[in-house]
C-alpha cells in the first residue's frame, strides 16, 4: 500500500525502543509541548472560544499528538493514521492520560465518512502525500469533512533556503521538491532512480507560493498563516484555512 510501509516500519521501530512518538518521546505527557500543539495552541481559543460540542478530526495523526490534545481542550477528536502500530500507540497514550477519544487505521486516500466537524488538523500528514492527485484527495476529504464554518489547520514543510541538512544525508536526495528516500527493498514503495540512486518518493516540499496556490485551487482561502522559515531542516507553514 502507497505511503504505509516506511511509516509501518518506522512505528514498529519506535515501538520497540518504548518511544511513544514519532519524535522518540518516551513520556506521553510531552507530546502536549509538541511544536505542532504550540502552533495550535497560540489561536485555538481564539477560533474556538468554546469547544462544548464541537468535533475534531486528525489527520496522520500517529500516536495521537494533536489529537490527544484536541481532547484534553474540550473537542470530541477522531484520530486516523495509516499505521496499525501508530494507533495501537496512540491507543494506549490515551489511556494513559485518561483521554477519551477515537483512533482508527485508515489510508485518507479513501477514507468514507459522512462525519462534518469543525475543525480538521493536518498532522504533518500533507507533506507526506508526493503525489498531487494524493494531495488533491486529502483537500478534498478535508473539505468534505468540514462544516460550513469549520477550520482546516495546516502543519506542513516548506523549502527552506537551506537545505542542506537534508542534501548531506547519504540515504536522501532531493529534486524538484521531493524529497527522496533510499530504503529497504522489501518496502512496496514507488522505486525510480534519481541522481544515481535507487529511491521512493518521501516528502512533497513545497514553496509558500506553491502551497498558496494549491489551497486555492482546492477551495479553501488562508484565514491566518505564519511560516517559521527554518525549524529543523526546512520551514513549517502554519496555517488556518476556511471554505471559500
Ligand atoms: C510526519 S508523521 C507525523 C505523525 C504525528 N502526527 C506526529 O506529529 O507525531 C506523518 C504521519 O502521517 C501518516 N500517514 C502517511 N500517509 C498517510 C495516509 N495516506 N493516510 C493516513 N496516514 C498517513 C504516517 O503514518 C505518520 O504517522
Amino acid at each position: 500500500m502507497k505511503y504505509y510501509d516506511m511509516h509501518e516500519d518506522a512505528y514498529k521501530q519506535l515501538k520497540a525502543k518504548d518511544k511513544i512518538s514519532w519524535d522518540g518521546e518516551t513520556d506521553p505527557s510531552k507530546l502536549f509541548d509538541h511544536e505542532i500543539n504550540q502552533a495550535i495552541g497560540k489561536r485555538i481559543d481564539h477560533f474556538f472560544e468554546s469547544k462544548d460540542g464541537l468535533k475534531a478530526v486528525d489527520l496522520g495523526t500517529g500516536t495521537g499528538t494533536a489529537a490527544l490534545n484536541l481532547a484534553r481542550k474540550g473537542f470530541s477528536v477522531v484520530g486516523y493514521d495509516l499505521s496499525e502500530t501508530a494507533i495501537e500507540l496512540a491507543k494506549k497514550n490515551a489511556s494513559e492520560l485518561k483521554l477519551d477519544l477515537k483512533f482508527e487505521v485508515a489510508d485518507i486516500i479513501s477514507i468514507k465518512t459522512n462525519d462534518k466537524v469543525d475543525l480538521v488538523v493536518d498532522s504533518s500528514l500533507l507533506h507526506c502525500l508526493v503525489e498531487k492527485k494524493d494531495r488533491a484527495d486529502f483537500f478534498k476529504l478535508s473539505f468534505d469533512l468540514l462544516k460550513e464554518e469549520g477550520l482546516l489547520f495546516l502543519h506542513t514543510m516548506i523549502e527552506a533556503a537551506d537545505m542542506s541538512e537534508m542534501t548531506d544525508r547519504e540515504y536522501l536526495v532531493y529534486e524538484n521538491h521531493i524529497l527522496y528516500s533510499t530504503g529497504p527493498e522489501r518496502w512496496d514503495m514507488k522505486w525510480m532512480q534519481v541522481q544515481g540512486k535507487k529511491v521512493f518518493p518521501h516528502r512533497y516540499i513545497t514553496t509558500t507560493e506553491m502551497l498558496e496556490k494549491e489551497i486555492h485551487e482546492a477551495g479553501f482561502e488562508i484565514v491566518e498563516s505564519l511560516v517559521d522559515p527554518q525549524v529543523k531542516s526546512t520551514g513549517t507553514f502554519c496555517g488556518w484555512l476556511k471554505k471559500r
